[in-house]
């Protein structure tokens, strides 16, 4: 049997080397198999974990900026690594208490009941009372300055700042959530002292309901339970801070949970004019200009409107053009009110 295969086999192709043509035909199929084999397995990865290369971005990510703000040798998981992506960028933090106009009496609050019992921790080392709030909750209309504190007092307190967006926790598969909200925690832990800043904290934590999700709610009730982790470590530097312009749809337990309240108003007049003179602080404007006089016309306005007003002047800014960028906001703001109520009405 074998003598009759060895037969067929021509003696040649069995001990003649290869020419020159067919060993860069062997080459080419090798690459190309090679290359096929790759790409198959990187769909099949891309198949099996959609989340693979969101992954790896955010772990570029989050390694450029714990480099940035001085962290090394700390070692992260990789669901920590997806958090600290979030991590504020100290370069681009750069508001400061000087960048707020009208809320002195919020800041001064806010140095006296969070900031200074961090800072001072070893002189209230015996005091449960004076211990720092493990959470702080900043409410009030919209554009009126909660997002600006928020980032003025990790800048100020020398905290680490980690900007967690609701969605980072909650778009994902069942089971990851409860990961990554643990990495939450784990990671601000790792990073202390922290502020964990989450905005719009009504779309994440509002009221439980029978309605939720059973992920969601599972979620929640993990976050509530990490949260009061804090509690029990006295030396644990990790704040919580919560922005919201709608309070009343907070459930109840998290509103427990951040005792120290902070209601950032409407600016009044006087807020008004002190908001007018940062804005324009480094302007050309002419020495008659009346700030109180625009002020008491900007009735309804936030510090954001009024930012908004200043976008295109010419200088030097005379009295004339704040008038004129007076009545377009104006305009525009009562625009922007028919449209909502359209929409309610639509509803
Ligand atoms: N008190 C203030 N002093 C200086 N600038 C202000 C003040 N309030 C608002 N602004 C301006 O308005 C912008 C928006 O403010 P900010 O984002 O803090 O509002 P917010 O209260 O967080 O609003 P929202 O509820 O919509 O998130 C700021 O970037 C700033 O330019
Ligand atoms: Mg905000």
């Amino acid at each position: 049997m074998i003598r009759k295969i060895s037969e067929k086999i021509p003696v040649d192709g069995i001990i003649r080397p290869l020419n020159r043509n067919e060993v860069l035909g062997l080459i080419f199929r090798l690459t190309a198999f090679g290359a096929v084999t790759y790409f198959t397995i990187e769909w099949m990865a891309d198949a099996i974990d959609p989340t693979r290369k969101q992954k790896a971005e955010a772990q570029k990510q989050a390694e450029k900026l714990m480099r940035e703000i001085g962290v090394q040798k700390i070692q992260l998981s990789e669901y920590e690594m997806s958090i600290a992506a979030h991590l504020v960028d100290p370069l681009t933090m750069q508001i400061t208490w000087h960048d707020i106009a009208g809320l002195d009496e919020v800041i001064t609050e806010l140095k006296d009941t969070v900031i200074l019992p961090i800072q001072n921790r070893d002189l209230f080392k015996g005091s449960r009372l004076l211990q720092p709030p493990k959470g702080v909750l900043l409410y009030g209309p919209p554009g009126c300055g909660k997002t600006l504190i928020a980032k003025a007092t990790a800048k100020e307190a020398g905290f680490r700042f980690i900007n967690l967006q609701p969605s980072t926790l909650t778009d994902k598969w069942y089971g990851e959530s409860q990961k990554l909200a643990a990495a939450v925690f784990s990671l601000a832990i790792k990073l202390q002292p922290s502020i964990i800043f989450i905005d719009e904290i009504d779309s994440f934590l509002r009221s439980r309901s029978s309605s939720d999700h059973e992920a969601t709610a599972v979620m929640k009730a993990q976050f509530m339970s990490l949260w009061d982790g804090l509690d029990t470590d006295v030396n644990c530097q990790v704040i919580i801070m919560g922005a919201t312009n709608r309070p009343q749809d907070l459930d109840s337990a998290m509103l427990r949970r951040m005792p120290t309240k902070f209601y950032i108003n409407q600016p009044n007049v006087m807020q008004k004019i002190d908001i007018l003179k940062l804005i324009l602080k480094n302007e050309n404007v002419e020495s008659t200009l009346d700030f109180g006089e625009i002020a008491k016309q900007t009735d309804g306005f936030s510090g954001s409107d009024l930012k908004e007003m200043y976008e295109d002047f010419i200088c030097p800014i005379r009295q004339e053009d704040l008038q004129r960028a007076l009545e377009k906001m104006k305009k525009s703001k009562s625009a922007g009110f028919q449209e909502t109520l359209m929409h309610v009405t639509l509803d």
